[in-house]
C-alpha cells in the first residue's frame, strides 16, 4: 500500500484567506443579509448565463422550487425529470404539488434522452427539467426544440454545471429558468446558496418576491412567499469563488483530459463529451464493468477518494417508490438502473497535483488485473 497515508479527497471544497476576509468585512459592515454583496453577487453571475437575469437564494433546491412556483407549476401539472439525478431536482417537482414523470438518460451523457422524453409528453406535460449531471449539459438544442413545439417550460437544473455550455450557449441560459447550486462541494461555492437565471423580467420580479414573503416594499405583500433569502456573507464569498471558477474549470478539464488519456483499464468506460459540448467535470465518473464494490475498496486501499453519484434512482426512494407501487406506476428506465449500477466517480478538483493524478492513474489501471 503506497502513500496511503496521503488519502486524496474526492472533493476539497475551498475556503481560503480571501473567503474569510471577504465573510469578516460583511460581517463588520452590518449588512448581512440581501444587501449590496447579494446584488454584486447577482450582477456578476449574471455574466455567466449570457446576462440573463440572476436572483440568488439560499440553496439549490430553493433555486428549483422557486423556478417552478414562479413559471406557475402546481397540482394537475407534469414535470419530466430523469431519475438518475440528486433527489432534489424531483423533490422540487413534488414540493409544488405537481407528479413527477421519470424518464430515462442517454448512455453516454447521463443526461435525459430527448427521444424519450418527446415520447413522455401528455396533455398534462407543463415542463421539463434537464438536469446538467456531472457538468456535462443536458442535449439542450434537442430538448429545447421539443419544449416549443409542444409550448412547454424548461427548467435546467444547472447545480452542478457552473460554465457548463453547448455549442457556445452556457446552461442556464437555454431554458424558461436555470438553476444553479452553491453548496461547498460545487464547483464554487458560497457555504449554502443557489442562483436561478431567466431571460423574463417578469419570471425575474416574481423570483424576488417569492424569496422574501411576497415583498419588493416592506410589509405590501404582493404575493404569498417564502423565506430564501441568501445572507451577504454567502454572496461575498460566491463573489471570492466567482472570480476563480475560469482557472478551476480549466484545471478540472485538465484533469479529466489527463485521467482520460491515461486510464487504460479494459473494464474502467472513461466519460465521454458529446460533441459541441463543454464538460466542466464537477464530477469525473467511470463506469466499473465488474466489482463495483471491490474496485472502490480497492481504490480506497491505494488513497485514491471515490464516491457513487447515485446509487439509487430516484425513482426506488421511498417517497416516489412507494406511491407508484400503490398506483401501479412501473418506469421503464434501464440506462438509469445500469448507470445506478456501475458508476465510481474519481477525484478531478483543481487541488489535485501531477502526482495525485498519477496514483489515481495507476490505481485505476491496477482494477484491470483486480477485478
Ligand atoms: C443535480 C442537483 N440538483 C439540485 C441540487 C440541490 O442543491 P442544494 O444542495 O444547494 O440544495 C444538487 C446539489 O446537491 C444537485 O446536485
Amino acid at each position: 500500500m503506497t502513500d496511503a497515508h496521503e488519502f486524496i479527497p474526492a472533493a476539497r471544497p475551498v475556503i481560503d484567506e480571501e473567503e474569510i476576509e471577504a465573510a469578516v468585512r460583511v460581517l463588520r459592515s452590518g449588512r448581512v443579509v440581501q444587501g449590496p454583496e447579494v446584488a454584486a453577487f447577482e450582477e456578476e453571475f449574471s455574466e455567466l448565463v449570457d446576462g440573463r437575469h440572476c436572483v440568488a437564494v439560499n440553496s439549490g433546491t430553493s433555486a428549483l422550487h422557486l423556478a417552478l412556483m414562479a413559471l406557475g407549476i402546481g397540482p394537475g401539472d407534469e414535470v419530466i425529470v430523469p431519475s438518475f439525478s440528486f433527489a432534489a431536482s424531483a423533490n422540487a417537482v413534488r414540493l409544488v404539488g405537481a407528479d413527477v414523470v421519470f424518464v430515462d438518460i442517454e448512455a453516454d451523457t447521463f443526461c435525459l434522452d430527448p427521444a424519450a422524453v418527446e415520447a413522455a409528453v401528455t396533455s398534462r406535460t407543463a415542463a421539463i427539467m434537464p438536469v446538467h449531471l456531472y457538468g456535462h449539459p443536458a442535449a439542450m438544442d434537442r430538448i429545447m426544440a421539443i419544449a416549443a413545439q409542444r409550448g412547454l417550460a424548461v427548467v435546467e437544473d444547472a447545480c452542478q454545471a457552473h460554465a457548463a455550455a453547448l455549442n457556445g450557449t452556457p446552461v442556464g441560459a437555454f431554458g424558461s429558468a436555470g438553476t444553479f447550486s452553491f453548496y461547498p462541494t460545487k464547483n464554487m461555492h458560497s457555504l449554502e446558496g443557489g442562483m436561478i437565471s431567466t431571460a423574463d423580467a417578469e419570471v425575474a420580479r416574481t423570483l424576488r418576491l417569492l424569496r422574501n414573503q411576497g415583498m419588493e416594499q416592506r410589509y405590501a405583500n404582493e404575493i404569498v412567499g417564502a423565506n430564501v433569502r441568501m445572507t451577504d456573507v454567502s454572496a461575498a464569498i460566491g463573489r471570492v469563488q466567482r472570480g476563480k471558477l475560469a482557472g478551476w474549470t480549466e484545471q478540472r478539464i485538465a484533469n479529466a483530459a489527463y485521467l482520460t488519456e491515461h486510464i487504460t483499464a479494459a473494464n474502467v468506460v472513461t466519460p465521454k463529451v458529446a460533441e459541441g459540448a463543454r464538460h466542466i467535470y464537477h464530477q469525473y465518473t467511470v463506469r466499473i464493468q465488474g466489482d463495483r464494490e471491490a474496485a472502490m475498496a480497492r481504490l480506497t486501499e491505494a488513497g485514491v477518494g471515490n464516491a457513487v453519484y447515485y446509487p439509487t434512482p430516484i425513482h426506488r426512494l421511498k417517497p416516489y417508490w412507494e406511491p407508484d407501487q400503490k398506483a401501479g406506476r412501473i418506469w421503464d428506465l434501464p440506462e438509469t438502473e445500469r448507470a445506478a449500477a456501475e458508476v465510481v466517480s474519481l477525484p478531478v478538483h483543481p487541488a489535485l497535483t501531477q502526482r495525485d493524478l498519477d496514483r489515481i492513474v495507476t490505481a485505476v489501471n491496477a482494477l484491470g488485473e483486480q477485478l
